[in-house]
């Protein structure tokens, strides 16, 4: 493990200077340091959660006494007079100081991109062992978090068995549509999806704000002739648009789109969100993609239009590639779930006669699944230590 080698006070005791054994060197700011203390009067000790404000910080903080140990760095802050410690190994991990230059469209180092070469069996999980083993759960939850798609297979063949995948991590997310929803042909649908019809791969729901963020299709029946279930990793489809044409992949992700849904008397939702969601240094954030609910798009400027619908073309374009797209037909008692904000679902089209095809869907949410599996995964690190 790194050691903290020296520390000394710079800039006035606005900030510190840390030097570690490996020559690099780190610098926090008083104030940072101050507002990030670990201490019983900064921080509760049952649960982790701040006791004071920024406003109880003094704007004229700054550090008076600095001691530097191998294990640990105390500091005193005026014009307060207290002192705090804080372990090495938080300072390495909590470090700002460092090359905040990323090119957009990067993503974090736990998040891998894909296309049609992805195994689907690489990331499928078996419903027994999910439910049984937390190991198997953290390692099917880690899939979805790394690819945004994984598949389960074993399940039991019964209405609403898809609720049981959901609160294995976390929570149900109840919509117009209900707590879950059936898809399959349907006389006088309220929605494509609920006909025979292919879909071009798309993300669910982007005219709701905010999105769901996970989505579960459960398959019960299936022996339509096609159906096959087709996922398409919406983060490589941005990056492939970036590297192709960085202009036209700074359009879709500088504008927003308008998504609209007035399939039922009492509905009516929009949401406006650009098609390429990225975090102001980057990152990208979201995908959102839906051919039948894009709404007139009002918020390009007349000048960037043409433009921005041969970006958003090419989005198409590249989405509907076979090249990008992992397909599968779902048997009874298998399903998948999809990381709504980043990897896109579709179908192929299938006959309404001569053989049946019964799915159904549900929506839940990212943070109770990334909840789930650090917890998860905490708990492996601390029985591996025991
Ligand atoms: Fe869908």
């Amino acid at each position: 493990m790194t050691t903290l080698v020296s520390a000394r006070s710079i800039e006035h005791g606005d900030a510190v200077a840390l030097e570690w054994d490996d020559g690099a060197v780190t610098r926090f700011h008083a104030v940072w340091l101050r507002d990030n203390a670990l201490d019983e009067q900064t921080r509760s000790p049952a649960n982790g959660q701040r006791l004071i404000t920024l406003n109880d910080i003094a704007p004229s903080t700054t550090i008076d006494r600095v001691r530097a140990a191998p294990a640990s760095l105390t500091v005193r802050f005026a014009p307060e007079g207290r002192s705090v410690s804080f372990p090495v190994r938080w300072l390495r991990e909590n470090a700002y100081d460092r090359d905040h230059e990323r090119s957009p469209g990067w993503a974090a180092p736990d998040v891998e991109t894909w296309d049609a070469a992805l195994d689907a069996a690489r990331v499928t999980g078996d419903y027994s062992a999910i439910a049984r083993q937390p190991a198997a759960l953290a390692a099917w939850l880690g899939h979805v978090r790394r690819y945004g798609f994984a598949k389960l297979t074993g399940g039991p063949v019964r209405s609403g068995a898809l609720i049981e995948v959901a609160e294995r991590f976390g929570y149900v997310r109840e919509t117009n549509y209900g707590r879950w929803f059936e898809v399959r042909t349907e006389v006088n649908p309220t929605n494509l999806a609920y006909t025979g019809a292919g879909l071009q791969p798309h993300t669910d729901n982007p005219y709701r704000d905010p999105v769901p963020t996970l989505q579960i299709l459960y398959c019960l029946e299936n022996s339509a002739a096609g159906g096959d279930s087709a996922v398409v990793d919406g983060f490589r489809a941005a990056r492939r648009l970036r590297d192709e044409d960085p202009a036209g992949f700074d359009l879709l992700s500088h504008h927003c789109a308008r998504f609209e849904y007035r399939g039922a008397g009492d509905v009516r939702l929009s949401a406006r969100r650009p098609m390429i969601e990225l975090a102001p240094d980057g990152e990208l954030v979201a995908v959102r993609f839906n051919n039948r609910s894009t709404a007139p798009i009002t918020d390009v400027p007349f000048a960037d239009m043409k433009a921005y619908y041969a970006a958003y073309r090419r989005l198409g374009e590249i989405v509907e590639d076979p090249a990008m797209a992992v397909t599968f037909h779902l048997a009874p008692g298998e399903s998948f779930i999809v990381d709504n904000t980043r990897v896109l679902h579709g179908r192929t089209g299938y006959a309404a006669s001569g053989g049946t095809r019964w799915f159904q869907g549900c929506y839940a949410d990212k943070d109770g699944l990334l909840s789930t599996l650090s917890v998860l995964r905490a708990r492996n690190l601390a029985a591996d230590a025991a």
